[in-house]
């Protein structure tokens, strides 16, 4: 059975309450039933991760290392478009990352439509709300074939 981590970056937890029209109603808790009935669906063994510090997604990262994680969903949320330090942990780990956005990331603000991350993971997957990370382990699931 593979194993595979979801990692939501900052304000993530606020979904369903920030920017209703650009990120949707639902929770990340509703986010996170629906991504885990999906990988109980593709056969994945699944954890969940949220957190709004840089470093303890770059803990959370290396930790998959030493913890024979298969593969990664990771949405950096806003350190997408700056953060060396975890685009250096996602490099490092050489692991399968598939880095996904709820809005079109290239649709919107002009800082936006760089991704510091992108270039590090397998694909990049973005604009389909919720179905964004459903996509992303649809992804994971053909890498591993
Ligand atoms: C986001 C897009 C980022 O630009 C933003 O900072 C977020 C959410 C998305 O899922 O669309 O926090 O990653």
């Amino acid at each position: 059975m593979k194993k595979v981590l979801i990692i939501h970056g900052p304000n993530l937890n606020f979904t369903g309450i920030r920017e209703k029209a650009v990120y949707g109603t639902k929770s990340l808790d509703d986010f996170n039933k629906i991504i885990l009935e999906k990988c109980n669906e593709l056969g994945f063994e699944a954890e969940t991760f949220q957190s709004n510090y840089e470093g303890a997604i770059i803990d959370k990262l290396q930790e998959c290392y030493f913890k024979g994680v298969d593969g990664i969903v990771i949405n950096p949320g806003a350190f997408t478009h700056y953060s060396y330090a975890i685009r250096d942990a996602i490099s490092s780990i050489g692991l399968p990352v598939v880095e996904v956005h709820l809005s079109n990331i290239h649709a919107r603000d002009e800082f936006r439509k760089t991704s510091v991350t992108a270039p590090v993971c397998i694909g990049q997957i973005c604009g389909f709300g919720v179905n964004s990370y459903i996509l992303g382990l649809e992804a994971l699931k053909m890498h591993f074939m």
